[in-house]
């Protein structure tokens, strides 16, 4: 049996669940697909690469988790069917969709094409549109193998570059900014006619996945962690923990939400004056105000 001692769920908090999840076979995917799995549900897992998904599925079922690598890209409606209707047919029902499938890169406007635009938008926000829709008739109560009292439901892996604005990410800014937007849309109409639950997950840079070393390379990390919060890049522990909470019952009224878990690093700026100059500074503006009989605001 797989172990989730590392965890801070019960094992069994997806007992019996059968979880979707594209991108599932690297990085945060697979670290979702893993503890899922450790906490009971069987997983299949679609991505385009065969040997990726050969070695992802090894992997899990020599931690006794039942999982099956299915072949796709998310940008081909039929591939989507596909993967859906081979998920019913191999574990005969569907609770779990998350949408980890992303594309990425970093580029600077200029640089980039209309079709490399395109192509980040393609996979991230129109994929996570399709796969919701093709999933959508096995999320509902009474779909097929299902509990008629127990709907399916969504996580949808986002992120934080659109919050403000992040250098050379225009295209996955735009993208990332929808599918946080289809979120909250499906999260409101499928919750209210279906029940379904449709939230997100923001992560911020996570150890040992492609987007850490696509979009910060080695040299840069020190310089990133200074700013930080927290200090520290994230692992992929993180991450699965924030979907077990949301895809258990323990997020059962959660809905329509994106969580980030960054450590606080969207919130990050340097810090331009030394915590040591705050005090000194602050109080001298406050002294010369009243000096001059002036209130703060005024100077
Ligand atoms: N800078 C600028 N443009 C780029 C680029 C880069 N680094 N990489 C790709 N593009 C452009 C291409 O030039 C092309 O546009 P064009 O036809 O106008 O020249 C367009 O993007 C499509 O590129 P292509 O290589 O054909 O796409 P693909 O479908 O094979 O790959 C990517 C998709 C580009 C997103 C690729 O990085 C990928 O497959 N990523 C998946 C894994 C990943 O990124 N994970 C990280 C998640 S955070």
């Amino acid at each position: 049996m797989a172990s989730s001692s590392s965890s801070p769920f019960k094992d069994d908090v997806l007992k019996g669940k059968v979880a979707l999840i594209t991108g599932g076979g690297s990085g945060i995917g697979f670290g979702i697909s893993t503890h899922f799995g450790a906490h009971g549900a069987a997983v299949a897992i679609m991505g385009r690469r065969r040997q990726v998904l050969d070695d992802a599925v090894a992997d899990l079922r020599s931690k006794g988790i039942l999982a099956i690598g299915l072949e796709g890209d998310v940008r081909k409606q039929e591939d989507a069917a596909r993967v859906v209707e081979t998920t019913i047919k191999h574990f005969g029902k569907l609770d779990i969709l998350v949408n980890g499938a992303a594309g990425n890169f970093l580029s600077s406007p200029e640089d980039l094409s209309p079709n490399g635009f395109r192509t980040v938008l393609d996979i991230d926000s129109v994929g996570t549109y399709t796969m919701c829709h093709e999933a959508l008739k096995y999320l509902k109560k009474g779909g097929q193998g299902k509990d008629p009292s127990a709907a399916g439901l969504i996580l949808n892996i986002s992120a934080t570059l659109h919050y403000t604005a992040s250098w050379y990410q225009i295209h996955v800014s735009a993208a990332k900014a929808a599918v946080d937007s289809i979120t909250r849309s499906l999260a409101l109409e499928w919750g209210t006619d279906y029940d379904i639950r449709v939230n997100g997950i923001a992560p911020g840079p996570i150890e040992g996945t492609p987007g850490l070393r696509k979009l910060n390379p080695e040299e840069m990390k020190s310089k990133i962690q200074e700013y930080m919060p927290l200090y520290k890049t994230g692992e992929r522990w993180d991450i699965a923990m924030a979907a077990l909470y949301l895809a258990s019952d323990a997020g059962k009224y959660v809905n329509g939400t994106t969580m980030v878990v960054d450590g606080g690093l969207w919130l990050s700026r340097p810090r331009h004056i030394p915590k040591q100059d705050v005090k000194a500074l602050s109080r001298a503006v406050e002294t010369k105000s009243r000096a001059v009989g002036l209130p703060t605001s005024k100077l």
